[in-house]
C-alpha cells in the first residue's frame, strides 16, 4: 500500500517534503500554493519507475498522454537547482516499509538522467536496509553503477544500469539472477579451479543458490505506482467525434468517447452472450459454463457504478449511456446521454452536454476503467459541480473507490464541501501553503495539528470543527514554530450560523 510521497527541491517545494497518501487524499490550499505541482510529482515519479525513456518522457511522452509537465523537465526543478527527487513509501503486509528514492539530473534538457536512485527497507523495530542504491556517479557516463543486497554475508554485489531509465524498471530478477550467476563463475574462476570443478560446482549450486528476494521488493514499489491516471477533463475537447481505439482515458478525456464505446459495447457483447450460451451445459466438464456470466456480471457492475456516479448531479433522470457511430468506413464514436425529460427519454449527445456533466462522467469513467491498484489523481475534482452536489459526489467516488482499490487523491477549493468532512475524510487531507519568510510551499497533515482530537471529541465536525481546530492550533505554544497561513482560521467562516 502507498502510504506517502516524496518531493525534494520540486518545483515550489524547496528541500524535502511528505504527503501523506490515504485511500482518500485530500490535498487544499490557496492559489499557487504546489497542490497541482504534488500531483506532477506524482505521476512523473509513476512514469520515469515504470521505465520510460527519461529524456523522452519529459520531451515527447507526456504530451503524447494529452496530459502536460508545465515547464517540461526543467521546470521540475526548483530555480537554482540541476537536480529533483521524488519517492514513495510502500508499507508492507509484514508491517515493514519500502523507501524509495529518486533523483533526476535536468541541467541539459537533452539528456535527461537519473542522479541518484536507491531502495531501502524500514523494519518496524527501526532497522533500516539497504536493497540497492547507485554509487560513483560520473557526470558524463552513460551508465551508473548499482550496488544491491543479494541477502548474504560478505561485499554486496555491483552491476552496471543505463542511467536514462530508472533503476527500477532495470533491476529486476533476470538481470539479478544472470549477474549472481556471473559472480559465481567469476569466483571459480578467480580462485583458479579447473574447468571440469567449475562446472560441477556451478551446476550443483545453481538450484539452491538464489534465495534473494529484493527483486519481490522491486515489483512491489513497482505494483503500486505503475498506475497513476491523472484527470483533468476539457468539456470542449469532449465534444467531438473520436476515432475508437484501446487507450486508457487520457488526462484532458479527449477520448472519453471511445473509452466509454469499449465499456458500453463490451458490456452489451457480454449481456448477448450470456443470453444465449450462460446456462449451457459444459459437457466436457460436465457443468454450466461460468464465464459467460462472470464477464457479464462484472461489465453490469462496472457500468452501474458508472451510471450510480453521473446520476448524482442533474435534477432530471440519466436513464443510461450510450454511443453513436458514424458509418463506415470512419466509424468514429461519441457517447450519448440518455436523460429522461417529462416521462420520455432524450438522446442526448457530448456535443450538447453541459460543462459540469462532461467533467463527472470523464471521472466516473476513469474510476470504473482504471486498473486494481491505481491511482487516480483528481485536480480540483468538484470545479464545475454546484457546492450542493460535491460531498455527494466525493462520497460516491470514494465508495466507488474503496471497492476498485483504487487510491484516490484531490484537490478542492471548496470551502463548503469542507465542511461537511467527517473524521474519516479529514484523516487524509493535506494543508499546502507558502511559508511566509522562504515562499517555500510546505505540507500539514490535518490531523497532525495540535488540538483537534480534543475538538473532534466535542463534536462539531463541519466548520466549527474546521475554524476552532485550526485557530486553536495556531495559538498553542508548542506549534508557534510553524507558522501557518491566515487564511486557515477562516476556513468555515459564514457557515456558523
Ligand atoms: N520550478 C519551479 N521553481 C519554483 N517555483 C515553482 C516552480 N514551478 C512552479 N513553481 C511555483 O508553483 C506555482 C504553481 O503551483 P501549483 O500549480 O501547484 O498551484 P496550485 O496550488 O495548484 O494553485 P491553483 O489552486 O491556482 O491551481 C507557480 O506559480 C510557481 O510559483
Ligand atoms: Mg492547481
Amino acid at each position: 500500500m502507498l502510504t506517502k510521497i516524496e518531493l525534494e527541491n520540486f518545483k515550489s517545494f524547496e528541500g524535502k517534503h511528505t504527503i501523506d497518501i490515504n485511500n482518500l487524499t485530500t490535498i487544499i490550499g490557496l492559489n499557487s500554493s504546489g497542490k497541482t505541482n504534488i500531483l506532477e510529482g506524482i505521476s512523473i515519479l509513476s512514469n520515469i519507475s515504470s521505465g520510460i525513456d527519461i529524456t523522452a518522457f519529459f520531451n515527447k511522452y507526456a504530451e503524447m498522454a494529452k496530459g502536460n509537465i508545465r515547464g517540461g523537465a526543467s521546470g521540475c526543478c526548483r530555480t537554482r537547482k540541476k537536480v529533483f527527487g521524488l519517492g514513495c513509501t510502500i508499507k508492507k503486509s509484514n508491517g515493514n516499509s519500502l523507501v524509495y528514492s529518486l533523483k533526476i539530473d535536468v541541467a541539459n534538457e537533452d539528456r535527461v538522467y537519473v542522479d541518484e536512485e536507491n531502495l531501502y527497507e524500514l523494519t518496524a523495530e527501526g532497522g533500516k536496509h539497504l536493497l540497492f542504491k547507485t554509487i560513483k556517479k560520473e557526470k558524463y557516463k552513460g551508465d551508473i553503477v548499482v550496488e544491491y543486497d543479494n541477502k548474504k554475508r560478505g561485499k554486496n554485489p555491483r552491476i552496471q544500469c543505463d542511467r536514462s531509465y530508472s533503476i527500477l524498471s532495470q533491476l529486476d530478477q533476470k538481470l539479478i539472477l544472470n549477474n549472481e550467476t556471473l559472480n559465481e563463475v567469476q569466483k571459480l574462476i578467480d580462485n583458479n579451479e579447473d574447468k571440469d570443478y567449475i562446472a560441477v560446482n556451478f551446476l550443483k549450486d545453481l538450484g539452491t543458490k538464489n534465495k534473494n528476494t529484493i527483486y519481490q521488493d522491486i515489483e512491489l514499489i513497482k505494483e503500486n505506482i505503475k498506475n497513476v491516471q491523472s484527470i483533468n477533463p476539457n468539456p470542449d475537447k469532449v465534444r467531438n467525434y473520436v476515432s475508437r481505439d484501446n487507450s486508457p482515458i487520457f488526462t484532458d478525456a479527449s477520448n472519453l468517447s471511445a473509452v466509454l464505446d469499449r465499456l458500453i459495447s463490451g458490456y452489451r457483447m457480454a449481456e448477448r452472450r450470456y443470453n444465449r450460451y450462460g446456462n449451457h451445459v459444459n459437457h466436457e466438464k460436465n457443468s454450466v459454463d461460468l464465464s459467460h456470466k462472470e464477464r457479464y456480471e462484472e461489465y453490469k457492475k462496472k457500468y452501474d457504478m458508472l451510471l450510480s456516479i453521473v446520476r448524482l448531479l442533474p435534477e432530471y433522470e440519466i436513464k443510461e449511456l450510450s454511443t453513436i457511430i458514424t458509418p463506415s468506413p470512419l466509424r468514429d464514436v461519441m457517447f450519448t446521454c440518455v436523460e429522461v425529460h417529462n416521462g420520455n427519454d432524450v438522446k442526448m449527445p457530448a456535443s450538447l452536454l453541459s460543462d459540469g456533466t462532461i467533467k463527472v462522467i470523464a471521472i466516473a469513467t476513469a474510476i470504473v476503467t482504471s486498473p486494481d491498484n491505481s491511482v487516480l489523481l483528481l485536480d480540483e475534482f468538484d470545479s464545475g459541480t454546484h457546492q450542493t452536489k460535491s460531498f455527494e459526489l466525493l462520497k460516491k467516488l470514494f465508495e466507488v473507490a474503496k471497492e476498485r482499490n483504487i487510491i484516490l487523491v484531490v484537490t478542492t477549493h471548496n470551502t463548503s464541501l469542507l465542511n461537511q468532512y467527517t473524521v474519516k475524510y479529514l484523516k487524509g487531507t493535506s494543508i499546502v501553503f507558502r511559508a511566509k519568510e522562504t515562499g517555500n510551499s510546505e505540507i500539514v497533515n490535518f490531523y497532525d495539528l495540535n488540538g483537534v482530537e480534543k475538538l473532534l471529541a466535542r463534536g462539531g465536525l463541519g466548520d466549527a470543527a474546521l475554524k476552532d481546530g485550526l485557530d486553536e492550533y495556531l495559538y498553542t505554544q508548542e506549534n508557534k514554530e510553524v507558522a501557518l497561513p491566515e487564511w486557515l482560521q477562516n476556513i468555515g467562516e459564514g457557515h456558523n450560523g
